[in-house]
């Protein structure tokens, strides 16, 4: 379990002040409306703003993607066989060697940049300020997985083989970093690889296997790969889901799935393939605890920074803020003065199109339903708004977006223990308050949980840190940060509880690789 520790006391830093009154003049609150600021008088943000907007704007040019859904068992069985055989060939290319293509893919993605923004704003609506680090994000993977495949050469006669055909089906929120994630991983253990899109989002994965067919063909040759076969190494498959994803997933060839989903979908696959491997990272129902000691403007605004970015379509975002003692006791000063910073923070959101380089929420990527719905507009026993959610239709209208997935946050407060939305994953723009007597309670109301995924504190009091430390159950954990945005190598991505099905180390880090096939003699890579 890694521990992500940024003290706020370490460097200077800005902060951001929501000291209550009028929101701040520089947003539009949660209308919709395009926001406007000073800096726009700054040539060089007006350049980037212009940039932002001509690439993945309407007149972008963007075309979705190319190859054709698959629509019959015929096709997936082809895909499969052919996988099969390349499966030989790239198990025998030295690990080193693998190696160089992955160091190649991270140049291609590089190149790929702008594309991939692009598809990302257009397919999920991903505003640009998450795309652009998404895009790293992938590029680490691949620098980071090139040496993992270095550490799987032959060690004292002890010799690594991978699992086999292995299938990746990522999900739709990190649309480009996950799936490329995935693929390498596999490839880097020595695995052919069937990458399956998920259905909202197939331009931006088809755009990073193209980055790295690129760089597979451009290092065949060198490595005495037959370029024919390395394009069977990986295969985009466009499978719908249903009786013919189905198919796919328990294909006797398939050694492994590779799947980050819903758990719904991941207790699925594993019913499918019973005794056979499916590795999978899921949902999370994560909480970030405050207490009195807290740097409370901070906590402000990594809470703000957790639960609305991507619209909280994040497994890892921030559902609930745990409030405990004087933080949550809306009789004190500080209980008062957190609520309204908080509200102001959230009510300063700028909503709206995510072609717009300073849309900090952009749309849900498909309409509200089920359990978001409900957590968008109906309130449980004993809470009340803070800030209402509502359907933007207007700047939908104006942006072109679908009016169902355009909403501004929510902020619920009075969120009681074992109820709906303390207990739910709901996957949007709702922030729910609960409150502790003290950090115990607020552990055991953090623990109720199923998942876990992601947890935070915010504390400046070692003691307190210490003891949320030993006993919070989640598999990242943060202190003095946001809860989102988990950094390649630095802070390895993984679930425990129900957020994480078949055993696994986590990705990004350490024997992730490791984990996608067997040493001969029992000998585990450290
Ligand atoms: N890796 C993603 C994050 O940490 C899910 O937010």
């Amino acid at each position: 379990r890694g521990v992500h520790y940024e003290p706020s006391d370490v460097a200077p830093r800005r902060r951001d002040r929501f000291d209550g009154g009028a929101p701040a003049p520089t947003s539009a609150g949660p209308s919709g409306d395009v926001f406007r600021n000073a800096v726009d008088t700054d040539p060089a943000v007006a350049a980037h703003r212009a940039w932002a907007r001509a690439v993945t704007g309407p007149d972008s040019g963007f075309v979705g993607v190319q190859a054709p859904e698959v629509t019959d068992v015929a096709t997936i069985d082809d895909a499969v066989a052919r996988a099969v055989r390349a499966q030989e060939a790239w198990a025998a290319v030295a690990p080193r060697d693998r190696a160089r293509v992955l160091r190649a893919a991270a140049a291609r993605l590089e190149a790929h940049r702008t594309d991939l923004v692009t598809a990302m704003v257009h397919e999920p609506g991903k505003t640009v300020a998450e795309s652009d680090p998404e895009v790293s994000e992938a590029i680490d993977f691949a620098s980071y997985y090139a040496q993992s495949a270095e550490q799987l050469e032959q060690v004292d006669g002890a010799t690594f083989a991978p699992d086999g055909v292995t299938l990746v089906t990522p999900p739709w929120n990190f649309p480009v970093a996950i799936p490329t994630g995935g693929v390498l991983s596999a490839l880097a253990a020595g695995s052919a690889v069937l990458a399956k899109p998920a259905p909202p989002t197939p331009r931006c994965f088809e755009i990073a296997i193209d980055a790295i067919h690129e760089a597979l063909d451009e290092v065949a040759p060198a490595i005495g790969l037959d370029p024919q076969v390395a394009r069977d190494v990986v295969q985009f498959v466009r499978v719908p889901d249903g009786d013919l994803g189905q198919h796919l997933v328990t294909h006797a060839d398939v050694a492994r799935v590779v799947l980050t989903g819903s758990i719904e979908t991941a207790e699925l696959f594993a019913s499918w393939r019973p005794e056979r491997p499916v590795l999978a990272e899921t949902s999370g129902k994560n909480a970030l605890v405050v207490t009195p000691s807290a740097d409370l403007d901070l906590a402000v605004a990594d809470l703000v920074k957790s639960a609305f970015g991507h619209a909280g379509q994040k497994c890892s975002a921030a559902s609930l803020v745990i409030l405990v003692g004087s933080v949550g006791d809306p009789s004190t000063e500080t209980g008062k003065r957190f609520r309204r910073q908080l509200v102001d923070a959230v009510r300063s959101l700028a909503v709206g199109t995510p072609a717009e380089l300073s849309t900090v929420m952009g749309p849900l990527t498909e309409p509200a339903q089920g359990k978001l719905l409900r957590a968008l507009t109906t309130l449980e026993s004993g809470e009340t708004w803070l800030v209402k959610p509502r359907r933007l239709d207007d700047a939908a209208a104006v942006a072109g977006i679908d009016p169902e997935r355009l909403w501004s946050p929510g902020l619920r407060d009075g969120v009681a223990p074992g109820s709906f939305f303390h207990l739910t994953e709901v996957f949007g723009p709702v922030l729910g308050i609960m409150t502790a007597k003290d950090l115990d309670e607020a552990l055991r109301l953090q623990n109720q949980v199923s998942f876990g995924l992601t947890a935070g504190i915010h504390s400046l009091d070692d003691d307190e840190i210490a003891a949320w430390l030993d006993r919070v159950e989640a598999g990242n954990v943060y202190v003095n940060r946001h809860i989102t945005g988990a950094i390649v190598q630095r802070q390895s991505f993984g679930g425990w509880k129900a957020s994480s099905v078949g055993p696994g180390a986590k990705a990004g880090g350490p024997n992730y690789v490791g984990q996608l096939g067997a040493w001969s003699d029992d000998t585990s890579v450290v």
